[in-house]
Order: structure tokens, then sequence, then C-alpha cells
């Protein structure tokens, strides 16, 4: 392989779902960090933006920040990223505590780590720059790691796509509740939604679901839901 077909490769490389999430050491607004060791226990959304100082980024950021409490209490980490310098990213916290308001929220702290990547080793590691969008600026890339250092789900935006937070919330909390009751989540769900069981692996088993008795709301064979309360998935999940 040629330098510029290694170099193409390592700038495509990214992490995939169910893989050891890639580690790193890195220099971060909060200091030193070894990702993903240091979040071992935990899960963690390692984040990419494409600039400092620029406004979709900065709505982000203010919103990450905003919601960062209730991403701690589901035991969950942010890690921000930008192929900034340390001093970029401190000047860009500082004028947006002092001076940005947006959406109702103002004076906004940012006290999660943001990882300075000029060199862009991390960001290539992580596949978030993306040539076609931008070959200096990191895309809009979310990275759920979770408390045993596995990728467990992916998402990128363009640029000019502010994230919604609301999904990576949700996201992050159906994982939770796939992980803690052994179901999967159907579309839209939400903690107080119909679950879905695990599917019949057997005719033995495709038969007992269609005639029984036991809590199963079954549409087909293939397709049973359970009731699950809402405070019992939040009960577990989140931290009093
Ligand atoms: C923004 O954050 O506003 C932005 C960054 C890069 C390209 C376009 C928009």
């Amino acid at each position: 392989m040629n330098t510029l077909e290694t170099a193409q490769q390592e700038t495509f490389a990214m992490p995939r779902i169910g893989d050891k999430a890639p580690e790193f050491k890195a220099v971060t607004t909060q200091g030193e960090i070894n990702y993903p060791s240091d979040y071992k226990g935990k899960w963690s959304i390692l984040f990419s933006h494409p600039a400092d100082f620029t406004p979709v980024c900065t709505s982000e950021f203010m919103t990450f920040a905003h919601l960062e409490e209730k991403f701690e209490k589901a035991n969950c980490s942010l890690i921000g990223l930008s192929i900034d310098g340390l001093y970029g990213h401190i000047a860009w916290l500082r004028t947006i505590k002092d001076k940005i308001e947006f959406n109702g929220m103002k004076n906004i702290e940012v006290k999660f780590p943001l990882i300075e990547d000029i060199s862009m080793e991390v960001a290539k590691k992580y596949g978030m720059i993306q040539p076609g969008e931008s070959k200096t600026q990191a895309v809009r890339a979310v990275f759920f790691v979770d408390p045993n250092e596995t990728v467990r789900a992916i998402m990128y935006y363009p640029l000019s796509l502010g994230r919604n937070f609301d999904e990576l919330y949700r996201a992050l909390i159906a994982m939770q509740t796939s992980d803690k009751f052994n179901v999967a989540t159907p579309a839209d769900w939400n903690p107080g939604d119909d679950v879905i069981v695990s599917p019949a692996g057997s005719c033995g088993v495709a038969e007992e679901r269609m005639t029984s008795t036991e809590d199963l709301d079954c549409k087909d064979w293939f397709f049973c839901t359970k009731k699950l309360d809402k405070n019992l998935v939040l009960d577990t999940i989140l931290k009093k």
C-alpha cells in the first residue's frame, strides 16, 4: 500500500458497533484523559463538532451542557472533540458562558471535557473526518460506548445539521433498558411504552407465544410485546 492509500485508509477507518472503543490519550479542557479506560463502568458519549466559534456547534454545546446532569444521572459522561486547539476551546467556552443566550439558556458553563485534536489523531481513529463533507473539520459524529468499553451506537450528521439531544438521551435510555430487561425497543420507544420480547427461536416457542396466557401481546409469532412499567425502568436506570 502506498503512503496516500495508507493515509486514506487511516482517515476512513472507523469503529463499528460491537467493536472495542479505540484507545487514546488526549488533552482536554478538563485536563488529560485516557479514553475509554477513564470511563470504565460508565456509559460515555464521545462526540465531534466541526469547529469552535461556529453557530450550530455553539447551539449544540449549550444544549448538551444544559442536559449534562440528566445524562450523568443515567450514568453517562459526555466528551466533546474538534480539531481546534486547547486555547481556542477555552476562549469559545468562556464566550458561551459570558455572552451567548440561546433557546432560553444563558450563563451556560460547559463542564464536560472538550478534546483538542489539532493533529486529527483521534478524529481519524474514529472516522470523524469525512473528506467529501470536509477535509479540515470533523463532521458531527456521536459514539455511544458502554461500561465494557464497547461501541453500542453511532450517529453521523453533516456540518449544517444540529443534532437532536432528546434523541441521544432516548437512545441511551433505550439501550440501557435493553441491557437490564433483556428486551428490544420498537420505533419511537420511550420509557412506559411496550417493549419487544426476543423473537421465538424455535417452532415450539413460536406456538407457545401465540397460545400463551402470559402478559404478551403477540401481533404474530415473531412480533410480541409486553408492558414494562415506566417507573421500574427509570428507577432501575437512573441514579437517585
Ligand atoms: C456551525 O457550527 O455553525 C457550522 C460549522 C461548520 C460548517 C457549517 C456550520
